[in-house]
């Protein structure tokens, strides 16, 4: 995770999903520097009580290209300035491609890694071991722009979604892995039928619980800005849950890597190229189910 508020949503959602065990979070330098990314994880799951949930600190720069962030849009924070206290949590002394490399390899078939950041910790584990996609169950991705709606255009480039532009290489080494990936990209993610309205905060506002005020506290710093909030990593998490709200393509990607005009493409190959492996790509959502999804998690007092 680059723990930006849709990050930290993500964490309040998938505290407040049982059908997920998260094992661990391992922070990656994406929409803030990393050690801010790891100071929010923790300032996050300190505030709702949650310290059983080891936070290990990732990669600090993407593998070839310079970090550059996103904080213009999550806040100088990087939680919308919400000032919670600096934790008390610590990160975990572990290196985090380890962590993912150990998970992995003790439970064979049964990890899913759900990245809502840049790839670079995944694609390092990947490196360090070679084989391991092949022992996980699948990787749950936010990231990409595959062209499938309306929707699937860039948001970091007019072409490029930004936790693959942000490290391309890193993208090309995970997509050209044997895992199984789910990818949920823009062409579902800006889907105005799955963001978030002042409506939406209204009703979350209504409910009395500290995941639920919590939550209320970093939409309003997005709301207060723009009109919709689109909620791209809670979204990718949702496709963990094997709960019936996206239809997906398979079709085997390519990445541009490079700084070049088209850094961070996410392109979709034709069917007969076989030297790429084949991802799922989600290209229709249920975005009202989801919504629907998003606040009854939050708001079952
Ligand atoms: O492009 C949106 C993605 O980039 C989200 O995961 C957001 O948190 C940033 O990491
Ligand atoms: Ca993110």
């Amino acid at each position: 995770m680059d723990t930006g508020i849709d990050d930290a949503l993500a964490i309040i959602l998938a505290l407040n999903s049982p059908e997920l065990k998260v094992l661990g979070i391992t922070t990656v330098a994406g929409n803030a520097p990393v050690k801010l990314c790891s100071t929010n994880t923790l300032r996050i799951l300190e505030h709702l009580n949650t310290n059983d949930i080891p936070v290990i600190e990732g990669m600090e720069k993407p593998l070839k290209q310079p970090f550059s962030g996103a904080l213009g849009y999550h806040g100088p924070d990087g939680l919308g300035e919400i000032n919670l206290p600096p934790p008390k949590l610590h990160t975990k002394s572990t290196l985090a491609w380890e962590f993912i490399a150990e998970s992995v390899s003790r439970n064979p078939g049964e990890i899913t890694l759900i990245a809502t950041g840049p790839l670079t910790n995944i694609a390092v584990a990947f490196q360090h071991v070679p084989g391991l996609a092949s022992s996980l169950s699948r990787i749950v991705l936010m990231g990409g722009a595959y062209g499938l709606t309306q929707y699937g255009k860039g948001n970091r480039t007019p072409f490029a979604e930004f936790n693959i532009w942000q490290d391309p290489e890193a993208a090309k080494i995970v997509f050209d892995s044997k895992a199984v990936i789910s990818a949920i990209g823009l062409d579902v993610s800006m889907n105005p039928s799955a963001c978030l309205t002042k409506y939406h905060l209204k009703q979350i506002q209504k409910c009395n619980n500290p995941h639920a005020r919590l939550s209320a506290e970093l939409i309003k710093y997005i709301i207060n800005r723009h009109t919709y909030f689109e909620l791209h990593d809670p979204l990718a998490l949702t496709a963990a849950l094997d709960i019936p709200l996206f239809g997906f393509i398979s079709a085997p990607i390519e990445i541009i890597t490079g700084d070049g005009w088209d850094r961070g493409i996410t392109r979709i190959l034709p069917k007969e190229e076989i030297s790429h492996h084949s991802a799922y790509i989600a290209n229709t959502v249920n975005g009202e189910r989801f919504l629907e999804l998003f606040l009854s998690r939050l708001c079952d007092d």
